[in-house]
Parts: C-alpha cells; sequence; structure tokens
C-alpha cells in the first residue's frame, strides 16, 4: 500500500509499504477514505518530538471502512464505515475506567521508555513517536487499528467524511480545552492559536457559556475564521498581547485562557523567544514556550490555564512563581477523544455544529509531502487539510 512516511527533519515521501495485518485478536483493519494532517504531525515534521525512526507513517486523524476484523472484535463488522481516534486505549484498566482514555495503561508497548522519560506512560497513540508505541499512523491506504472495540466510532447516518472525520482529534480536542477551563457563565475566554484546534476550542467556549471570547493569532485568515465564531481578535504581530488584553478587560485579566499553540510557539521578537531559539539550538531547551509564559502573565488571579497545545520536554523560563503567586488553576492533556466522541456526534447529527467549516485544502494522498510544506508554512492561506487515499 501508499503511505506517507517519516525520513527525517522536514523530510516526508510517499512510500510503498507492507499493507498492514491483524496482529491480535482484537485489531480491525481500516481501509482508509479521509485523514487529515494536524498541528501535532508539524512537531513530528519539524524534529521537534524525540524517539522517530525513518520510514514511520505518520497520520492519527482517520477514517474509513472496515475490511477486516479479528476474531474477538465483537462492536464492528466489514463494511462498517467508522472514525478512529487518534488515542489508543483499552478500555478496562484504572484510567479507561475513569474514560481517561490518553492516560490508558495498557496501549503503549514501549511503556517503560516512556516511563524512564516521564515516570508514567500515557496511552499509545497513532502515527507518533516511539515514545508512544510507534504505532503506524492513518496517512495511508489502510490502517491496523487495536483494541477495535474501544476506539473507532461507527457512523451509521450518510453524513460525509467532512463532516465527521475531526471526531478524530481536534473537534474533541477544542471542546475538552474548554470543557477544562471551567467556564462560569459569562467569563472571558482567551485562546491563544486560530489553528484548527484554536478554531474548535473558541467554538467550544460559547458552548459552555462563554461571555467573551478573544482570539489570537498573526494569520489574517484565521483570525477571519475566528471572527466568524463571533470571537473579538488581537494580532499579536501588530499588539502586545497583554496590553491588549488588560486593556479588553480593565485590567483584570481573561478568567480562562487556553494555550492551543504548544511548543512551537512565534515570539513576535520578544526576548524569551529569542532566548529560546539560541538554547534550542544548543539543546538546552526543547519548546518555544512563549505562549504560555504571556498565557501565565495575562491570566486573571484565580483563572485557569487549559494547554492542549502539545509540549515536549523542558521548558525554559516558566515564571511558575506568577502562577503560584496568582493562584491559578492548570489542566492540560492530550485528549481523551473516546469520552467525547458520541456526545458530539450527536452535535453533528443534530446540526449544532458542522466541522467542515475548518477544511481549506483537499488533496490526493500522492500529495502529501507538498501538503506538510503549504500547512506548516501557513501558505496559500492553508488552516486544514484532508487527504484521500
Ligand atoms: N492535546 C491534544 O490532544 C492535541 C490534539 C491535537 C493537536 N494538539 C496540539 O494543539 C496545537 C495546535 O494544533 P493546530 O492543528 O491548531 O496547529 P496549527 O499549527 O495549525 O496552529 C497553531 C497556531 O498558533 C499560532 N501561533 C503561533 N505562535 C503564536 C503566538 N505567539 N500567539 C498566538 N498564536 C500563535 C499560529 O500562527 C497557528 O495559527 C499543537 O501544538 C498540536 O500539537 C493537541
Ligand atoms: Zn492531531
Ligand atoms: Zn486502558
Amino acid at each position: 500500500m501508499k503511505a506517507l512516511c517519516w525520513h527525517g527533519r522536514g523530510e516526508v515521501q510517499v512510500d510503498t509499504v507492507p499493507d498492514p495485518v491483524i496482529q491480535e485478536p482484537t485489531d480491525v483493519i481500516v481501509r482508509i477514505t479521509s485523514t487529515a494532517i494536524c498541528g501535532s504531525d508539524l512537531h513530528l515534521f519539524d524534529g521537534y518530538q524525540p524517539t522517530m525512526e525513518k520510514g514511520d507513517i505518520l497520520g492519527h486523524e482517520s477514517m474509513g471502512v472496515v475490511v477486516e476484523t479479528g476474531r474477538a472484535v465483537k462492536n464492528l463488522k466489514k463494511g462498517d464505515r467508522v472514525v478512529v481516534p487518534f488515542v489508543i486505549a483499552c478500555g478496562d484498566c484504572f484510567f479507561c475506567n475513569r474514560q481517561e482514555f490518553s492516560m490508558c495503561d495498557k496501549s503503549n508497548p514501549n511503556a517503560e521508555l516512556a516511563r524512564k522519560a516521564m515516570g508514567h506512560s500515557p496511552a499509545g497513540c497513532f502515527g507518533f513517536s516511539h515514545l508512544l508505541g510507534g504505532f503506524p499512523g492513518g496517512q495511508a491506504d489502510f490502517l491496523r487499528v487495536p483494541h477495535a472495540d474501544v476506539g473507532p466510532i461507527k457512523i451509521e447516518s450518510d453524513l460525509p467524511d467532512e463532516k465527521v472525520l475531526f471526531l478524530s482529534d481536534i473537534f474533541p480536542t477544542g471542546y475538552m480545552a474548554a470543557e477544562n477551563c471551567g467556564i462560569e457563565e459569562g467569563d472571558t475566554v482567551a485562546v491563544w492559536g486560530c489553528g484548527p484546534v484554536g478554531q474548535f476550542a473558541i467554538r467550544s467556549a460559547w458552548m459552555f457559556g462563554a461571555g467573551r471570547v478573544i482570539a489570537i493569532d498573526r494569520l489574517p485568515e484565521r483570525l477571519a475564521m475566528a471572527k466568524q465564531a463571533k470571537a473579538e481578535t488581537i494580532d499579536f504581530m501588530d499588539e502586545k498581547v497583554y496590553d491588549r488584553l488588560m486593556e479588553m478587560t480593565g485590567g483584570r485579566g481573561p478568567d480562562r485562557c487556553i494555550d492551543a499553540v504548544g511548543c512551537e510557539a512565534h515570539g513576535a521578537g520578544s526576548i524569551d523567544a529569542v532566548v529560546d531559539k539560541v538554547k534550542a539550538a544548543v539543546k538546552l531547551t526543547t519548546d518555544r514556550a512563549h505562549v504560555l509564559r504571556e498565557a501565565i502573565r495575562c491570566c486573571r488571579k484565580g483563572g485557569t490555564i487549559s494547554v492542549p497545545g502539545v509540549y515536549v520536554g523542558f521548558l525554559d523560563k516558566i515564571p511558575f512563581g506568577a502562577a503560584m503567586n496568582k493562584g491559578l488553576n492548570w489542566k492540560m492533556g492530550q485528549t481523551h477523544v473516546q469520552r467525547y466522541t458520541k456526545p458530539l456526534l450527536e452535535m453533528i447529527e443534530n446540526g449544532t455544529i458542522d466541522p467542515s467549516f475548518v477544511i481549506t485544502h483537499r488533496a490526493p494522498l500522492s500529495d502529501a509531502p507538498a501538503m506538510y510544506e503549504t500547512f506548516r508554512d501557513k501558505k496559500d492561506n492553508c488552516i486544514k487539510v484532508v487527504l484521500n487515499p
């Protein structure tokens, strides 16, 4: 089959690789019909995630049709149309029983490696580094799905792929980011990053009762998309974010702050970001944490910082003293996708939201390498790419 493979920093190509096969009785094989490129793929593409190996198949936002089932699979059969969550979860460990699927204790075969690095291992994920299991991803003709009774959600209506595909990641991710804020009726929510995750966080913040949503980015097309969802906007290249947020909130700061940017934040010329660049070059720091620092500074006392943005390793100059003295609350994590697929599918079915609004580019899988560059470099007003094998 054809698959988009990682070959090193900034290098991906479509290779011919062996078709996946059933390895465990709880596996299914899915023929992929649609798959997307995520901001998390960019961290792999840009070489931020350690433990990648040449030839790794990327992709964790995928859907398609079941073509083969392991003998222990109960909920799926050949021909079922499914969306596959990016998180792999066993369904019956301590964490899965608490619906904390991205912390599943049993789905990462490289758990020992992850334990050494982090103290405990998170769940395995499709198309990520070997630290998270090294599972082949779904930017391919076919995908092997382990624990198939727990993850994939069946699509029984005739909704097109584009409306349901993002149940695999970015819709639940934006939704959980907003939920994690603990929004109280009328709160002001600031969202850093108007990429796909930020866009879903903005729309979800309203669902949880926000009174105002303020979106921060520098790309006009992304700010325009945020405005379509009734967010007020700040262009961080034009204005000092802290000053502008204080002006907008009478000096109190936003009640809830969402970092939907993560480890590759643009520094907007600030000194902390210049230092990050220098230190990263000599491997003294791993992540560019400008947004996290700014969110801590801007958040109102006693407010909440919610971090869906992915961080990888060791962050430098985090003003933890400010966070402590301001009494901030923190929530973060990879999304517990399986917890949200059903209720969010219902919202799509009843017309509350049509997630396809975010798509700007559609291309065949063979064009994936060019699409990675277009998405990374924010060329051609690109916000979200869907690939069709
Ligand atoms: N927690 C999860 O489970 C999960 C799931 C999906 C994605 N993610 C992460 O969410 C983040 C966003 O993903 P995406 O697909 O939207 O990515 P993206 O790269 O399309 O969007 C990031 C946006 O942040 C903006 N940005 C950069 N620096 C900024 C700054 N200083 N201030 C404000 N905005 C800034 C960029 O201009 C861009 O629009 C990534 O880190 C991704 O890895 C996490
Ligand atoms: Zn993703
Ligand atoms: Zn589990």
